[in-house]
Protein backbone atom coordinates (compact mmCIF):
# COMPACT_ATOMS: atom_id res chain seq x y z
CA UNK A 1 0.00 0.00 0.00
CA UNK A 2 3.07 2.51 1.05
CA UNK A 3 4.14 1.74 -2.72
CA UNK A 4 0.83 2.29 -4.01
CA UNK A 5 0.68 6.03 -2.36
CA UNK A 6 3.88 6.91 -3.85
CA UNK A 7 2.56 5.73 -7.61
CA UNK A 8 -0.54 8.37 -6.68
CA UNK A 9 1.74 10.54 -5.75
CA UNK A 10 4.07 10.44 -8.86
CA UNK A 11 1.63 10.22 -11.18
CA UNK A 12 -0.48 13.27 -9.91
CA UNK A 13 3.03 15.37 -9.63
CA UNK A 14 3.76 14.22 -13.11
CA UNK A 15 0.95 16.30 -14.32
CA UNK A 16 1.13 19.83 -15.85
CA UNK A 17 0.82 22.76 -13.38
CA UNK A 18 -2.77 24.33 -13.07
CA UNK A 19 -5.57 24.47 -10.90
CA UNK A 20 -7.26 21.22 -11.28
CA UNK A 21 -4.00 18.79 -10.98
CA UNK A 22 -3.74 21.29 -7.21
CA UNK A 23 -7.20 19.97 -6.52
CA UNK A 24 -6.74 16.74 -7.85
CA UNK A 25 -3.44 16.06 -5.61
CA UNK A 26 -5.64 17.97 -2.63
CA UNK A 27 -8.79 15.49 -2.99
CA UNK A 28 -6.99 12.19 -3.83
CA UNK A 29 -4.93 12.49 -0.58
CA UNK A 30 -6.50 11.10 2.85
CA UNK A 31 -8.90 8.23 1.41
CA UNK A 32 -9.01 5.02 3.18
CA UNK A 33 -8.06 3.07 -0.52
CA UNK A 34 -10.73 0.00 0.58
CA UNK A 35 -11.27 -0.63 -3.19
CA UNK A 36 -7.53 -0.56 -3.87
CA UNK A 37 -6.74 -2.91 -1.31
CA UNK A 38 -9.80 -5.49 -2.36
CA UNK A 39 -7.97 -5.39 -6.07
CA UNK A 40 -4.50 -5.92 -4.53
CA UNK A 41 -5.41 -8.84 -2.17
CA UNK A 42 -7.61 -10.51 -4.79
CA UNK A 43 -4.42 -10.31 -7.17
CA UNK A 44 -2.66 -11.96 -4.62
CA UNK A 45 -5.18 -14.42 -4.44
CA UNK A 46 -4.49 -15.45 -7.65
CA UNK A 47 -0.50 -15.35 -6.98
CA UNK A 48 -0.23 -12.27 -9.13
CA UNK A 49 1.88 -9.00 -8.06
CA UNK A 50 -0.73 -6.59 -7.11
CA UNK A 51 1.63 -3.90 -8.59
CA UNK A 52 0.02 -5.25 -11.64
CA UNK A 53 -3.20 -3.68 -11.17
CA UNK A 54 -1.75 0.44 -9.94
CA UNK A 55 -2.93 1.84 -12.93
CA UNK A 56 -6.19 0.43 -12.78
CA UNK A 57 -6.23 1.01 -8.97
CA UNK A 58 -5.22 4.36 -9.18
CA UNK A 59 -8.13 4.61 -11.65
CA UNK A 60 -10.79 3.38 -9.56
CA UNK A 61 -9.64 5.46 -6.69
CA UNK A 62 -9.80 8.39 -9.32
CA UNK A 63 -13.70 7.78 -10.22
CA UNK A 64 -14.36 7.35 -6.50
CA UNK A 65 -12.44 10.88 -5.30
CA UNK A 66 -14.47 12.33 -8.50
CA UNK A 67 -18.09 11.07 -7.16
CA UNK A 68 -17.12 12.31 -3.27
CA UNK A 69 -16.15 15.45 -5.12
CA UNK A 70 -19.77 15.71 -6.72
CA UNK A 71 -21.89 13.95 -3.80
CA UNK A 72 -20.11 17.08 -1.92
CA UNK A 73 -21.36 19.77 -4.18
CA UNK A 74 -24.50 22.53 -2.82
CA UNK A 75 -26.86 20.49 -5.46
CA UNK A 76 -26.19 17.00 -3.77
CA UNK A 77 -25.26 16.92 -0.40
CA UNK A 78 -23.92 20.33 0.23
CA UNK A 79 -21.41 18.99 2.29
CA UNK A 80 -18.25 21.06 3.66
CA UNK A 81 -16.07 18.58 4.97
CA UNK A 82 -14.47 15.21 3.40
CA UNK A 83 -11.32 13.36 4.43
CA UNK A 84 -10.96 15.12 7.15
CA UNK A 85 -10.30 18.84 5.39
CA UNK A 86 -12.79 21.28 3.59
CA UNK A 87 -14.35 19.65 0.54
CA UNK A 88 -13.15 20.39 -2.68
CA UNK A 89 -15.79 23.07 -3.43
CA UNK A 90 -14.79 24.77 -0.23
CA UNK A 91 -10.81 24.71 -0.58
CA UNK A 92 -10.64 25.62 -4.36
CA UNK A 93 -14.55 26.81 -5.78
CA UNK A 94 -17.62 25.26 -6.62
CA UNK A 95 -16.78 25.52 -10.82
CA UNK A 96 -12.88 24.11 -10.17
CA UNK A 97 -14.40 21.25 -8.08
CA UNK A 98 -17.01 20.69 -10.64
CA UNK A 99 -14.18 20.01 -13.70
CA UNK A 100 -11.87 18.81 -11.10
CA UNK A 101 -14.59 16.01 -11.14
CA UNK A 102 -14.93 16.40 -14.90
CA UNK A 103 -10.59 15.29 -14.64
CA UNK A 104 -10.85 12.85 -12.89
CA UNK A 105 -13.38 10.72 -14.17
CA UNK A 106 -12.24 11.28 -17.60
CA UNK A 107 -8.23 10.58 -16.79
CA UNK A 108 -9.43 7.13 -15.46
CA UNK A 109 -10.02 5.69 -18.80
CA UNK A 110 -6.58 6.73 -19.66
CA UNK A 111 -4.53 5.56 -16.86
CA UNK A 112 -6.21 1.98 -17.56
CA UNK A 113 -5.85 2.23 -21.52
CA UNK A 114 -1.96 3.28 -21.27
CA UNK A 115 -1.48 1.04 -18.84
CA UNK A 116 2.15 -1.23 -19.10
CA UNK A 117 1.53 -3.81 -17.01
CA UNK A 118 -1.74 -5.49 -18.64
CA UNK A 119 -2.36 -6.89 -22.37
CA UNK A 120 -5.18 -4.88 -24.48
CA UNK A 121 -7.38 -7.96 -23.92
CA UNK A 122 -7.68 -7.37 -20.11
CA UNK A 123 -7.67 -3.08 -20.67
CA UNK A 124 -10.90 -3.51 -23.03
CA UNK A 125 -12.85 -5.14 -20.61
CA UNK A 126 -11.69 -3.60 -17.17
CA UNK A 127 -12.36 -0.25 -19.23
CA UNK A 128 -16.08 -1.74 -19.97
CA UNK A 129 -16.67 -2.87 -16.47
CA UNK A 130 -15.39 0.28 -15.47
CA UNK A 131 -18.18 1.84 -17.85
CA UNK A 132 -20.60 -0.26 -16.91
CA UNK A 133 -20.52 0.17 -13.08
CA UNK A 134 -19.46 3.52 -12.54
CA UNK A 135 -22.31 4.62 -14.42
CA UNK A 136 -26.14 3.88 -15.48
CA UNK A 137 -25.62 0.21 -14.14
CA UNK A 138 -24.24 1.32 -10.82
CA UNK A 139 -23.04 4.20 -9.09
CA UNK A 140 -24.44 7.04 -11.02
CA UNK A 141 -27.50 5.35 -11.64
CA UNK A 142 -27.30 5.03 -7.47
CA UNK A 143 -27.01 8.37 -6.69
CA UNK A 144 -30.20 9.50 -8.99
CA UNK A 145 -32.01 7.31 -6.90
CA UNK A 146 -30.77 8.76 -3.92
CA UNK A 147 -30.98 12.25 -5.28
CA UNK A 148 -34.70 11.77 -6.22
CA UNK A 149 -35.67 10.04 -3.25
CA UNK A 150 -37.67 12.71 -1.55
CA UNK A 151 -39.83 10.89 0.74
CA UNK A 152 -38.12 10.23 3.94
CA UNK A 153 -40.00 6.45 4.78
CA UNK A 154 -38.24 3.95 2.14
CA UNK A 155 -38.98 0.34 1.83
CA UNK A 156 -36.50 -2.34 2.15
CA UNK A 157 -36.03 -2.94 -1.66
CA UNK A 158 -35.96 0.63 -2.88
CA UNK A 159 -32.66 0.90 0.07
CA UNK A 160 -31.14 -1.87 -1.64
CA UNK A 161 -31.53 -0.91 -5.21
CA UNK A 162 -29.64 2.78 -3.73
CA UNK A 163 -26.79 0.98 -2.01
CA UNK A 164 -26.24 -1.60 -4.91
CA UNK A 165 -25.62 0.55 -7.63
CA UNK A 166 -24.50 4.14 -5.59
CA UNK A 167 -21.56 2.00 -3.06
CA UNK A 168 -21.92 -1.43 -4.79
CA UNK A 169 -21.18 -0.13 -8.09
CA UNK A 170 -17.42 0.92 -7.45
CA UNK A 171 -17.03 -2.71 -5.24
CA UNK A 172 -18.10 -4.61 -8.28
CA UNK A 173 -15.54 -2.92 -10.47
CA UNK A 174 -12.93 -3.65 -7.34
CA UNK A 175 -13.41 -7.33 -7.60
CA UNK A 176 -14.35 -7.79 -11.18
CA UNK A 177 -10.65 -5.77 -12.06
CA UNK A 178 -8.49 -8.42 -11.04
CA UNK A 179 -10.41 -11.36 -12.47
CA UNK A 180 -10.07 -9.67 -15.89
CA UNK A 181 -6.32 -9.46 -14.66
CA UNK A 182 -6.03 -13.56 -13.91
CA UNK A 183 -8.07 -14.43 -17.15
CA UNK A 184 -10.82 -15.88 -15.11
CA UNK A 185 -14.46 -15.93 -16.30
CA UNK A 186 -16.11 -16.31 -12.90
CA UNK A 187 -18.33 -13.11 -14.07
CA UNK A 188 -21.20 -13.97 -11.63
CA UNK A 189 -19.11 -14.70 -8.33
CA UNK A 190 -16.95 -11.39 -8.73
CA UNK A 191 -20.58 -9.32 -9.32
CA UNK A 192 -21.80 -10.65 -6.37
CA UNK A 193 -18.85 -10.42 -4.25
CA UNK A 194 -18.53 -6.48 -4.85
CA UNK A 195 -22.30 -6.47 -4.00
CA UNK A 196 -22.06 -8.46 -0.74
CA UNK A 197 -19.11 -5.82 0.39
CA UNK A 198 -20.94 -2.44 -1.01
CA UNK A 199 -23.54 -3.62 1.13
CA UNK A 200 -21.72 -4.09 3.92
CA UNK A 201 -19.96 -0.81 3.59
CA UNK A 202 -22.81 1.97 2.94
CA UNK A 203 -24.28 -0.09 5.86
CA UNK A 204 -21.66 0.97 8.02
CA UNK A 205 -21.44 4.09 6.71
CA UNK A 206 -25.04 5.00 7.45
CA UNK A 207 -24.22 3.79 10.59
CA UNK A 208 -21.34 5.50 11.56
CA UNK A 209 -23.31 8.71 10.76
CA UNK A 210 -24.84 7.90 14.19
CA UNK A 211 -22.36 6.56 16.20
CA UNK A 212 -19.07 8.00 15.48
CA UNK A 213 -17.85 12.00 15.19
CA UNK A 214 -17.01 13.62 12.50
CA UNK A 215 -13.62 13.95 13.76
CA UNK A 216 -13.89 10.17 13.17
CA UNK A 217 -15.67 9.88 9.75
CA UNK A 218 -13.32 12.93 8.11
CA UNK A 219 -16.98 14.21 6.94
CA UNK A 220 -20.06 15.76 7.97
CA UNK A 221 -23.79 13.89 9.09
CA UNK A 222 -25.46 15.55 6.35
CA UNK A 223 -27.87 12.58 5.61
CA UNK A 224 -29.12 12.93 8.70
CA UNK A 225 -29.84 16.56 9.01
CA UNK A 226 -31.28 16.49 5.38
CA UNK A 227 -33.55 13.18 6.33
CA UNK A 228 -31.90 11.41 3.80
CA UNK A 229 -33.47 7.85 2.94
CA UNK A 230 -30.79 5.89 4.68
CA UNK A 231 -30.42 2.23 6.05
CA UNK A 232 -31.38 4.49 9.38
CA UNK A 233 -34.67 4.98 8.16
CA UNK A 234 -35.97 1.74 8.14
CA UNK A 235 -33.45 0.23 11.09
CA UNK A 236 -32.76 1.16 14.14
CA UNK A 237 -28.78 1.45 15.86
CA UNK A 238 -29.20 -2.20 17.56
CA UNK A 239 -31.13 -3.71 14.41
CA UNK A 240 -28.68 -1.78 12.12
CA UNK A 241 -26.00 -3.70 13.74
CA UNK A 242 -27.64 -7.01 13.64
CA UNK A 243 -27.78 -7.05 9.71
CA UNK A 244 -24.19 -5.75 9.33
CA UNK A 245 -23.25 -8.67 11.46
CA UNK A 246 -24.90 -11.35 9.82
CA UNK A 247 -23.79 -10.22 6.18
CA UNK A 248 -19.98 -10.19 6.99
CA UNK A 249 -21.17 -13.96 8.21
CA UNK A 250 -22.27 -14.71 4.88
CA UNK A 251 -19.72 -12.54 3.12
CA UNK A 252 -17.12 -15.38 4.69
CA UNK A 253 -19.67 -18.15 3.76
CA UNK A 254 -19.34 -17.09 0.18
CA UNK A 255 -15.06 -16.11 0.40
CA UNK A 256 -15.22 -20.06 1.31
CA UNK A 257 -16.09 -20.73 -2.63
CA UNK A 258 -13.88 -17.75 -3.67
CA UNK A 259 -11.82 -19.24 -7.12
CA UNK A 260 -8.50 -17.52 -5.55
CA UNK A 261 -6.77 -17.91 -2.36
CA UNK A 262 -9.14 -15.87 -0.57
CA UNK A 263 -7.33 -15.64 2.62
CA UNK A 264 -6.05 -12.02 1.86
CA UNK A 265 -9.33 -10.93 1.21
CA UNK A 266 -10.28 -12.21 4.79
CA UNK A 267 -7.38 -9.89 5.81
CA UNK A 268 -9.28 -6.67 4.32
CA UNK A 269 -12.55 -7.86 5.36
CA UNK A 270 -11.79 -8.21 8.86
CA UNK A 271 -10.27 -4.97 8.44
CA UNK A 272 -13.56 -3.35 7.79
CA UNK A 273 -15.90 -5.82 10.17
CA UNK A 274 -13.02 -3.95 12.76
CA UNK A 275 -13.31 -0.59 11.61
C1 LIG B 1 -17.34 7.04 0.94
O1 LIG B 1 -16.45 6.00 0.68
C2 LIG B 1 -18.53 6.90 0.06
C3 LIG B 1 -19.33 5.71 0.37
C4 LIG B 1 -19.54 4.79 -0.50
C5 LIG B 1 -19.90 5.55 1.66
P1 LIG B 1 -15.17 5.76 1.62
O2 LIG B 1 -15.62 5.63 3.02
O3 LIG B 1 -14.40 4.62 1.05
O4 LIG B 1 -14.38 7.12 1.46
P2 LIG B 1 -12.80 7.38 1.32
O5 LIG B 1 -12.42 6.99 -0.07
O6 LIG B 1 -12.08 6.57 2.34
O7 LIG B 1 -12.66 8.86 1.55
C1 LIG C 1 -22.41 8.40 -1.58
O1 LIG C 1 -23.00 7.98 -0.40
C2 LIG C 1 -21.73 7.33 -2.27
C3 LIG C 1 -21.19 7.88 -3.53
C4 LIG C 1 -21.42 7.30 -4.65
C5 LIG C 1 -20.34 9.07 -3.52
P1 LIG C 1 -22.93 9.02 0.81
O2 LIG C 1 -23.48 10.34 0.40
O3 LIG C 1 -23.49 8.36 2.01
O4 LIG C 1 -21.34 9.15 0.98
P2 LIG C 1 -20.66 10.08 2.06
O5 LIG C 1 -21.23 9.68 3.41
O6 LIG C 1 -20.96 11.49 1.70
O7 LIG C 1 -19.21 9.72 1.95
MG1 LIG D 1 -24.78 11.13 -1.03
MG1 LIG E 1 -22.62 12.29 0.89
MG1 LIG F 1 -22.72 8.54 4.02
Amino acid sequence: MNNFEQYINDYLNSLKDNHIKDAMIYTMEGGKRFRPRIIFAIMKGFNLDESLSYDCALALEEIQTYSLIHDDLPAMDNDDMRRGKPSCHKAFREDIAILTGDQLLTDSFGRIASSKYIDSDAKVKIIEAFSKYAGLDGMIYGQLLDVTNTSETIDPDKLFEIQDNKTGGLFKIACLTPMYIAKNDEYDYFVKLGSLIGQIFQNQDDLFDLIKSEEETGKNKSDIQNNKGTALSISTKEELIKIIDDEFDYLYEYLEKAPFDSGYLKDVINILKGR
